[in-house]
């Protein structure tokens, strides 16, 4: 790979001994892609913060970065294994929350701002059109590549990390024109509208691309879509298919600057859809668990939660998961009161996913089909997939 004279230097030591492991991972991974060249990033997003992914080895990793290592560029945190202020409600271990901080203190170390969210987009870190980024978290970049046209390749928790303390990713994938074209017509013959039909869609298209090995679908057929509707597609799509990209006609920004795909065609019809959501839904499930919020939840999608709780009690444990300054903003709002008195609890800087919740309940119900997907898959629990309105009727049922 050709380097700038910063990037040799860096590599050479002069930079700290966490800048030179850090382009030495850079500089390892662009050769196995065949990049001819870093490209400067803008930001950053580390995913694996839970302790329950990193344990000892991966705190022992990020201690010794965290010994010189200072951050370049704005980068932001996945979220944790638990609400950082709120642990103890939502039944999280000692240790593990100890351990869990210690994570979270090597993270501050460097300079990263420890939000601890899946969107950093909503919260501040975000990017604009065309900027290169170094993010890991697989629906944030389906949705910086996708809905922003921004651009980033799908990468893990060391080289994120890497890329943070140089301000440098290796241009290849993503990066380059060539690799963002639509290769599948994905023609949706039906109407689709809320968050669980978002990701209810995002779950057929990406069960598609994996039927026929390809990797970006251009979808037409969607007339409108909302940040919510979007964010829900970008984790699910992400999840069934492995895809870090889309394109949507007459929505995201990128729709037209590439030829539409012509020879493979896959249309989507209502029956689809529906099958689809039967495959989310399991028939013997009993719930005694329900969460909101897989990507983090909005501050509309809060807002939209209050109002519907407003004045009811739920009979069942309910998670609000969301980022920490979209909760101070609810809070602001009188929202979260109004949850709250609800029964419901937040869990900011974590999610139903991460937090290590595994066998704790039987079934869960969310509008998201990743939390579907990592549900079944990591904490052994039945699910239940309906709109944000079908979550709560069950929760106060
Ligand atoms: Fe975010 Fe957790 Fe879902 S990280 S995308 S809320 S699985």
């Amino acid at each position: 790979m050709k380097l700038s004279q910063e990037e040799q230097e860096m590599l050479n030591g002069k930079y700290g001994k966490a800048a030179k492991k850090s382009m030495e991972i850079l500089i390892t991974l662009g050769e196995i892609f065949d990049a001819d060249s870093m490209v400067e990033v803008t930001g950053v997003q580390i995913a694996g913060v839970s302790y329950a992914n990193l344990d000892e080895a991966g705190l022992e990793f990020l201690n010794e970065m965290a010994e010189d290592g200072k951050v370049k560029v704005l980068t932001t945190l996945n979220p944790a294994g638990m609400d950082r202020e709120n642990w103890q409600a939502l039944g999280i271990d000692e240790n593990f929350a100890i351990n869990q901080n210690r994570a979270i203190d090597a993270f501050a170390k460097m300079g990263i701002i420890t939000t601890c969210s899946c969107t950093p987009y909503l919260i501040g870190n975000s990017p604009h059109f065309g900027q290169h980024l170094a993010w890991a978290e697989s629906s944030a970049v389906c949705y910086a590549n996708s809905v922003i046209g921004a651009r980033t390749n799908r990468e893990g928790g060391p080289s994120a990390l890497a890329s943070a303390l140089t301000g440098k990713t290796p241009r290849y994938g993503y990066h380059l024109d060539e690799n963002r074209y639509g290769e599948v017509l994905i023609n949706v013959k039906t109407f689709v509208s809320g968050t669980d039909q978002f990701g209810i869609l995002g779950k057929f298209v990406g069960d598609k691309l994996v039927e026929l090995g390809k990797k970006i679908p251009y979808i037409t057929g969607v007339s409108s879509a909302t940040v919510e509707e979007l964010k829900s597609l970008c984790a699910s799509v992400a999840t069934y298919g492995g895809a870090a990209m889309f394109h949507m006609e007459n929505i995201t920004p990128e729709y037209n600057k590439y030829p539409k795909p012509s020879k493979l065609v896959v249309e989507i019809s209502q029956d689809d859809m529906d099958k689809a959501r039967s495959e989310l839904t399991d028939s013997d499930i009993e719930i005694d668990f329900v969460s909101i919020g897989c990507p983090h939840a909005s501050l509309h999608e809060i807002a939209t939660i209050a109002k519907l709780l407003e004045g009811k009690k739920v009979k069942k444990e309910f998670w609000i998961t969301t980022a920490r300054p979209t909760k101070k903003i609810a809070d602001q709002a009188g929202y979260s009161k109004t949850i709250e008195d609800a029964g419901a609890k937040f869990a900011a800087d974590t999610c139903c996913v991460v937090a290590p919740i595994k066998g704790r309940f039987k079934g869960i119900m969310v509008d998201s089909a990743k939390a579907c997907y990592y549900g079944r898959a990591k904490n052994k629990f039945k699910v239940k997939i309906g709109t944000i309105q079908e979550c709560i009727e069950e929760a106060i049922k």
